[in-house]
């Protein structure tokens, strides 16, 4: 019988202490996600030497928890999975430190993972037990990547290959939900802020023109966050009380339009019919549903659970999963990679 490959799996790249187990590169025993949400929100945004310091509280529990509620011990793992960028350095070190020590104390082999490349294999994932798992992406497929750090389009021509087709040149998607949620006057998190504003407001109310780019597949937010701007500014000027709602449904409707346009010329001129939408944005429930409704003009879709959009060890383990498999290893010597790319 063949054997089945489990990870552990750690991510400390931003603001969430996480830990999960896997099973086979795709079956779920366990995910435990310590957010530091609440710690950050005074700040307006994540404050990083807050976030390391919190991860180092965190950590330990968290991957306890995680073997715990799997029912496995560190004993029954093939390796160990860590995410080695990209994210914030100071706490990435607390993550690739305690894989390096568990991996050391059990003479597992250590995987280093891209974060990136996490989110994208959150659509593999199903909690072990499913009855009927959802089918695998399928190769060649289109990835929209949307964070708060990386907005870009990918060709995926097989498992761990890819070509990036286009990338924000200013901001990215997230942080520019997080920044129109700033200057609208909206708790942080963004996102889900303008996400819950717009519910209430009307998308067509404001038009925010979209930015034209020399590359058929790049973007740029920081120019409809300018036009959110403005328009906020000529209201007050006015005297006008600032139509929030109204104001974070037409933004939030021009992104969406824009990602999802994107996506389709892409997959269209490479002759690509299978989609995949990744990373936190892929959170918000409007994109969700514009993505999914791509299902009607022929596309096969593939959207994360909403557990494993935003930032989990989940992922880390599926991404870890398959490069190990691949035969990836890492040696004890890896640094942490801020910057690392996807491609
Ligand atoms: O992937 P992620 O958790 O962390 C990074 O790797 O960056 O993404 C976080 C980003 C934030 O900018 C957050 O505002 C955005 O994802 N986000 C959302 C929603 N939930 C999270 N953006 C729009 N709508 C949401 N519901
Ligand atoms: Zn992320």
């Amino acid at each position: 019988m063949e054997k089945i490959t489990r990870i552990l799996a750690i991510e400390t790249s931003c603001d969430e202490t996480a830990a999960a187990v896997l099973e086979g590169g795709r079956a779920l025993l366990s995910s435990v996600v310590a957010s530091q949400m609440d710690m950050h929100a005074r700040y307006g945004g994540v404050f990083p030497e807050v976030a390391s310091r919190q991860h180092v509280l965190s950590i330990l529990p968290v991957i306890e928890e995680a073997l715990t509620k799997a029912k496995l011990t560190l004993a029954d793992m093939d390796a160990i999975a860590v995410t080695r960028g990209p994210g914030l350095g100071g706490s990435l070190v607390v993550g690739i430190n305690a894989a390096k020590g568990l991996a050391l104390g059990s003479g597992k082999p250590l995987v280093g993972a891209n974060h990136l490349e996490g989110h994208i294999y959150a659509s593999w994932l199903y909690e072990a037990g499913t009855e009927n798992p959802p089918e695998a992406p399928g190769f060649p497929l289109i990835a929209l990547l949307v964070s708060g750090g990386h907005s870009e389009i990918d060709l995926m021509t097989g498992h761990l290959q890819y070509q990036r087709l286009g990338a924000t040149l200013d901001d990215a998607a997230g942080e520019a939900f997080d920044k129109v949620a700033r200057l609208l006057g909206l708790p942080y998190p963004g996102g889900p802020s303008v996400q819950k504003a717009a519910e209430s407001g009307d998308p067509k109310a404001f038009k925010f023109t979209r930015p034209k780019t020399e590359g058929a597949w790049d973007f740029s937010f920081s120019g409809i966050k300018t036009a959110v701007l403005y328009t906020v500014r000529d209201l007050e000027k006015a005297g006008t009380p600032i139509p929030v709602e109204d104001i974070a449904a037409s933004f939030q409707a021009t992104v969406i339009d824009y990602l999802i346009s994107k996506t389709v010329d892409a997959a269209r001129a490479h002759n690509v019919t299978e989609l995949l939408l990744a990373g936190g944005v892929s959170a918000n429930k409007p994109l969700r549903e514009a993505f999914l409704n791509l299902q009607n003009n022929g596309f096969k879709v593939h959207i994360p659970k909403f557990a494993y959009c935003t930032d989990n060890a989940a992922m880390i383990a599926a991404a870890g999963a398959f490069r190990f498999m691949h035969g990836h290893t890492s040696g004890l010597d890896i640094d942490v990679l801020p910057t690392w790319p996807l491609s």
